[in-house]
């Protein structure tokens, strides 16, 4: 598979479990989501849900200054209105399938996180920032509306007061703002970022991997229910762990006072 806006790299943890790093990399565009980005991700997503090796996944941007300034704008100038539709369907999918990946991603934003970049990172499962951290939606100040997931992910993570403040207002906001709005986990200095994303992932690879993905598929999904439709949904996963190697593991290594070694089965 060969990716030109995209470095992929897959290491090994101290525990022997493989854990993904993805580099958006078109720093001379601050690596901002041109149709060749798009398609490099549509390809590297088939590879890593038909293969299914990862345990956790980091994406971050490549440079000192940006995780994803956004779609191109540039290739938005002369668009059709159809075209925007399919543009905006075809990016929603792309995310849908990052959230819905089996395995915990973290979003690494290492500087400019904005409109379609801070819908990808909306996408992960959290998201860490170095200090240098700048995001928001600034679509309308563009006299567009973030079209990659951006009115409703935001929404339902922060609550729509805030989502309006920050996509109505176009406002770009600092580190310590996203930190304090719950957005991001964790803000570092810039030379930490990827080494605390990183160790992040290695614990999360430890954890039960079917357990991983059926806690996601829970919030992801239980949020859009009503709370006993959720509740039910909830009931159904937890049940299903009972059926896996991995929990008889979990309850044993937890009796016998070792540290659980989980297979994903
Ligand atoms: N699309 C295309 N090119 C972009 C880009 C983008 N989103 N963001 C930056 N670039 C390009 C610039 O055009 C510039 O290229 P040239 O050197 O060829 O001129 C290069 O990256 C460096 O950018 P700047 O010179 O502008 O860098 P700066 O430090 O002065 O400013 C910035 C940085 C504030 C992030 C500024 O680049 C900026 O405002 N970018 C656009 C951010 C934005 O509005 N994003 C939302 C896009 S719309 C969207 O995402 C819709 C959606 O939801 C699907």
């Amino acid at each position: 598979m060969e990716l030109k806006t995209l470095q992929f790299t897959v290491t090994n943890t101290t525990s022997g479990h493989k854990i993904g790093t993805l580099q958006i990399a078109r720093p001379e565009a601050l690596n901002a989501l041109n149709k060749n980005v798009l398609q490099d991700l549509k390809l590297l997503l088939h590879d890593l849900e038909t293969k299914r090796e990862l345990r956790a996944l980091v994406i971050t941007g490549s440079g000192e200054k940006a995780f994803v300034a956004g779609a191109d704008i540039k290739e938005m100038e002369g668009m059709s209105p159809a075209l925007a539709r399919e543009m905006a369907h075809s990016g929603q999918a792309l995310f849908q399938r990052i959230e819905d990946l089996p395995f915990p991603v973290v979003a690494a934003i290492n500087g400019f996180a904005l409109g379609g970049g801070l819908e990808l990172a909306l996408a992960c499962d959290f998201m860490f920032a170095s200090t240098t951290a700048k995001w928001g939606l600034p679509e309308v100040t563009l006299g567009l509306i973030p079209g990659y997931g951006g009115t409703q992910r935001l929404a339902r993570l922060l609550g729509r007061a805030l989502a309006k403040r920050i996509a109505l207002s176009g406002e770009i906001f600092n580190a310590q703002q996203g930190y304090e709005w719950g957005l991001f986990a964790h803000v570092c200095e810039p030379a930490q970022l990827m080494a605390l994303a990183m160790k992040q992932a290695e614990i999360l690879a430890d954890r039960a991997p079917l357990a991983l993905s059926w806690v996601k598929e829970a919030i992801n999904h239980g949020g859009d229910k009503t709370m006993s439709e959720g509740l039910k949904l909830e009931a159904e996963l937890f049940a299903r762990t009972f059926e896996t190697k991995d929990r008889l593991e979990g309850v044993q290594s937890f009796i016998a006072k070792r540290r659980p070694n989980f297979q994903g089965h």
